[in-house]
């Protein structure tokens, strides 16, 4: 039995559009993504994938999910073989559910806490000199600031008093944004340059904070949470992801500082990790997103242990056909103090004539020391033997670097070949195969009656069924029985997310409602928008039908059976039909 909050940090921190991506290569279109629809025979792609609402639909056949239901329909799985794969993809755990303790706040509370947080820096910034002059000093512009939500942490204690209501809830804390101390609780960023961190949905997760003088820590990072794991989330690549693929590359850099002086430059493909080495998670993320990555690290000793970090952590995700490549910077600089002295073009050149491809950099530190007697060389091949092995994606490579290894160290290729065995054989697709294509859906009616375009846009804003006055919706109406029971049900559960909704809504009553009404959002190829101007007025019509049916009634009533408050009533609304 997996939790439902754990779907909904799932749900809050996978992307369908990767997810897909890597089983079926998309297109970008519009604000979607195509392809050929995996699930039926076509020439021209009808199979759309929306990384707003984070659902996959055909228009072709009617299929239709979530990232879990994608892994279900198109790999064969069952739901807890999807949700492990993709928790493992983005470095989750399966919660054990013990089904003690109090039950932390769900991942779209901790959002929302991030967000209003984001927005109180950003806020805090345009009316702080200091800070202001800081970034100025460093020479960031205002526009790239505004780019990447820069923003300023306030000195006092308690700065984000101003923007909760409830300082003590328990999510901000959840959030990371404020520490328990002994004496009471208090902001964790304070007097510091603020950088939020976005997941690929381009929702905060978590901040990294500057000192603006001198002291310690230089940055302040969020702590892991539900929803931020510095193992898996790389900075700057909500921002680069456009840049990153019309490049064909991306750059991994080691500060916030220097993502966002690249991008100031025009060199809006760099990234970052978040003061944790590369792990395997980021190299398969990135390759996920580019055939080429250029790890640039400072050339001093811990930039070149860096970089072996990273290349150990990377072996693994690597694929023939892929380039990962070192740049080590001129002692004393890293990428952002180079641009800003050098300009882009000098940095670009860089790349293109000083990067160390990957094998080279291996063979380079494997054989440091010359190797000249049979035990040096002996142990060059112990070393190299594990590491080889990791290349399973990258068959062809291995087999080069071997053979290099081999020439170097005055062996000859074939013999090296026998001393390291064969190598790692190249590991197969593991067979996807889609099922039966589902049937194409009944044509999505245009003209909706109203309680349906109501609960059409609740499938996707489920935190605003609150808003809904249940007792202005009329029995009688097209849908009212469905409506009443969505609104009910939306009403007792936290999710704030469409595609978690559908996820929370498996194998329960509403199922299949759920399903539908998305379905037909997804397959309107009018522009559904799910704005909050679209919502208040469906709310509007809700009340009018009502007031309209009311005051019929009303009306109808002989004035001498009506009460006072009813006769004040019918005037009242006598008025508000007149006005509208
Ligand atoms: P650097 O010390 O190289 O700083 O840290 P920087 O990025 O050049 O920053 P500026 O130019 O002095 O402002 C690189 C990265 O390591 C992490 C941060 O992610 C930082 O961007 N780091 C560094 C920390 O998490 N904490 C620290 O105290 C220092
Ligand atoms: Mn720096």
């Amino acid at each position: 039995m997996i939790p439902k909050d754990f779907i909904d940090a799932l749900l809050a921190r996978v992307d369908i559009v990767d997810v897909v991506d890597r089983r079926v290569p998309l297109k970008k279109a519009g604000q979607n993504y195509q392809a050929c629809c995996p699930f039926h025979q076509e020439k021209s792609p009808s199979f759309t994938v929306s990384p707003t609402k984070q659902f996959y639909h055909c228009f072709g056949c009617g299929a239709h999910g979530t990232a879990i239901g994608f892994l279900m329909q198109y790999g064969g799985m069952n739901f807890v073989d999807a949700v492990k794969e993709l928790a493992d993809d983005v470095g989750l755990s399966l919660p054990q559910d013990t089904g003690f303790g109090p039950r932390p706040p769900a991942a779209p509370q901790l959002g929302e806490a991030l967000e209003a947080a984001a927005t109180f820096y950003k806020h805090q910034l345009k009316g702080s000199p200091r800070a202001i002059n800081y970034l100025k000093h460093r020479g960031v512009t205002g526009n790239i600031a505004a780019r990447f939500g820069l923003g300023y942490a306030p000195a006092q204690a308690d700065g984000l008093r101003a923007v909760f209501r409830d300082y003590q809830a328990l999510e901000l804390a959840s959030a990371g944004l404020v520490i328990d101390g002994e004496r009471g609780r208090y902001d964790r960023f304070r007097d510091r340059i603020m950088f939020p961190i976005r997941n690929l949905k381009g929702n905060v997760i978590g901040f990294g904070g500057r000192i603006l003088d001198r002291g310690e820590p230089k940055y302040l990072n969020s702590p892991e949470t539900q929803l931020f794991n510095k193992g898996s989330e790389v900075y700057g690549l909500f921002e680069a992801r456009q840049a990153i693929r019309s490049a064909g590359k991306v750059v991994v850099v080691e500060g916030y500082m220097d993502v966002v002086a690249l991008a100031q430059f025009g060199i809006a493909y760099a990234v970052a990790t978040l003061g944790t080495a590369t792990t395997p998670i980021h190299a398969r993320t990135l390759l996920r997103h580019t055939d080429r990555i250029y790890y640039s690290f400072d050339g001093d000793n811990a930039g070149r242990k860096a970089a072996w970090r990273a290349l150990e952590n990377t072996l693994e995700a690597l694929q023939d056909g892929k380039e990962v490549a070192f740049l080590f910077l001129p002692e004393g600089d890293d990428p952002d103090t180079y641009v800003r002295a050098n300009g882009a073009v000098a940095f670009e050149n860089l790349l293109l004539k000083q990067a160390v491809p990957l094998s080279e950099f291996m063979v380079r530190h494997l054989i440091e020391n010359e190797a000249t007697t049979q035990e040096s060389r002996a142990r060059v091949l112990k070393t190299s033997q594990p590491l080889l092995a990791r290349l399973t994606g990258a068959p062809l490579l291995a087999a080069l670097i071997r053979r290099e290894l081999g020439q170097r160290l005055g062996i000859g290729g074939e013999e090296v070949n026998g001393l390291l065995g064969q190598g790692a054989t190249s590991r197969q697709g593991n067979g996807l195969r889609s099922r039966k294509p589902s049937p194409p859906p009944r044509a999505a009616a245009q003209q909706a009656s109203l309680y349906r375009q109501i609960a059409r846009l609740l499938v996707h804003k489920p935190e605003w069924a609150v808003r809904i006055d249940r007792d202005k919706l009329l029995p009688a109406e097209p849908f009212a029985q469905e409506l009443a029971e969505l609104i009910a049900w939306l009403s007792s559960v936290t999710i704030r997310s469409g595609a978690a909704l559908e996820e929370a809504a498996r194998g329960g009553p509403l199922e299949k409602l759920v399903e539908t009404l998305h379905m037909e959002t997804m397959g309107l190829r009018y522009v559904f928008d799910d704005t909050e101007a679209e919502f208040s007025d469906l709310l509007k019509k809700i009340r009018l039908n009502w007031a309209r049916k009311r005051y019929a009634e009303l009306s109808q009533t002989p004035q001498d059976r009506l009460s006072a408050t009813e006769l004040d009533e019918c005037e009242e609304l006598k008025e508000l039909l007149r006005r509208t």
